[in-house]
């Protein structure tokens, strides 16, 4: 009795809409293909260009901070809008959005009009946490998000954390989005991965000893950005500069699959003092913080179970009450 009570109400659970209205396989009897269309274009991407999948896991970070996921991100400048998000200086470096791109035009050949660029976001990050991280990362995708109309420069600023702040500001700016000391922590392991400019770590290159490894200052960092106005790309992972750059510091990279691998080894970095960001760093001084980093530094299973718990959250995150929205026809621009 008892299983079968069970079996019907997992039967009858997806087809209730969750209250934030998004719901797992909302496309199933619109689109039944998304999913695949999604994966498959993000792994020919990243099976060509393994960067592009970092980027898509900031993309959807981006996305759902400012007015909610609702594809805002994307909206290029145009002549009715010269300052859209990607104008703040706080998105420097966002790309991939040619993947986006491709994704739309492939799922518009089969089903047009009905797959929103917001819900692709959230697929596409999907995928590429799963791709980086060798299927350690996964998550059902409540979906049935609609595309916002509204991209401003000035929002971006105000929301997206900046990478010199310290853990007050930082754990003040996820709570107005609903998150936790912890979430912060969580999520900021997605610097596990990826590339920053040296303007983004610029105070890293001055920082004293307790802050830095003084050897991974001076003959990664320094060396590595050269003087302005160079802004060159630097790895976020210590793991993934090449191994000539190096020299004696090999023995703080955590080994690791390959290059742009999405794992905890972001927190045992963080333990060792190598670090990119000031904000990453400063998780460890901070008590609210610290316990987190540790947590995290010793249970990898752990960290890729919350890091996916904390994706589904930040993908949650609505627009603002009375957005007009759409399903776009392209990504780039709204629809009159
Ligand atoms: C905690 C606050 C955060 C700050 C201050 C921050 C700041 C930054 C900055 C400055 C960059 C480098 C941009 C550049 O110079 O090109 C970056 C890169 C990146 N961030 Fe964050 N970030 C934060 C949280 C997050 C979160 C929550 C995610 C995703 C869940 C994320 C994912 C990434 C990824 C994957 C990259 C590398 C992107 C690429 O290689 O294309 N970050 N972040």
């Amino acid at each position: 009795m008892a299983v079968a009570f069970r079996l019907a109400a997992a039967i009858a659970v997806p087809s209730l809409p969750a209250p934030d209205g998004l719901m797992v396989g909302y496309y199933n009897d619109k689109c039944s293909n998304v999913e695949t269309i999604v994966k498959d274009t993000v792994k020919s991407f990243l099976d060509d260009d393994i960067t592009k999948g970092p980027a898509l896991v900031r993309l959807i970070f981006h996305d759902c901070f400012v007015r909610g996921c609702d594809g805002s991100i994307l909206l290029d400048q145009s002549s009715a809008n010269p300052e859209p998000e990607r104008a703040s200086g706080a998105n420097i470096g966002i790309k991939a959005l040619e993947v986006i791109d491709a994704i739309k035009a492939n799922v518009e050949n089969v089903c047009p009009g009905i797959v929103s660029c917001a819900d692709i976001v959230v697929f596409a990050a999907r995928e590429a946490s799963k791709y980086l991280s060798n299927g350690g990362i996964d998550f059902a995708v409540p979906a049935g998000r609609l595309d916002g109309v509204v991209s401003r420069a000035s929002e971006a600023d105000q929301y997206l954390p900046d990478s010199k702040s310290d853990v007050p500001a930082l754990i003040a700016g996820f709570a107005t989005k609903g998150f936790t000391p912890e979430e912060l922590v969580i999520l900021s392991g997605a610097h596990s991965v990826g590339r920053a400019h040296c303007s983004s770590f610029s105070d890293r290159l001055t920082a004293p000893s307790g802050e830095i490894n003084l050897n991974y200052r001076d003959n990664v960092l320094r060396k590595g950005c050269g003087s302005p106005p160079a802004n060159p790309t630097l790895a976020n992972n210590i793991r993934d500069i090449n191994a000539s750059t190096l020299g004696n510091l090999t023995s703080y990279v955590v080994p690791a699959i390959g290059g742009d691998y999405l794992d905890n080894s972001y927190y045992k970095n963080n333990l060792k003092n190598v670090v990119l960001f000031h904000s990453d760093w400063a998780l460890v001084g901070n008590s609210a913080t610290l316990a987190h980093v540790h947590e995290y530094a010793d249970n990898g299973t752990l960290w890729n179970l919350d890091f996916a718990d904390a994706l589904v959250k930040l993908s949650k995150l609505p627009m603002p009450t009375g957005s007009v929205g759409q399903i776009r026809k392209t990504c780039r621009s709204i629809d009159y």
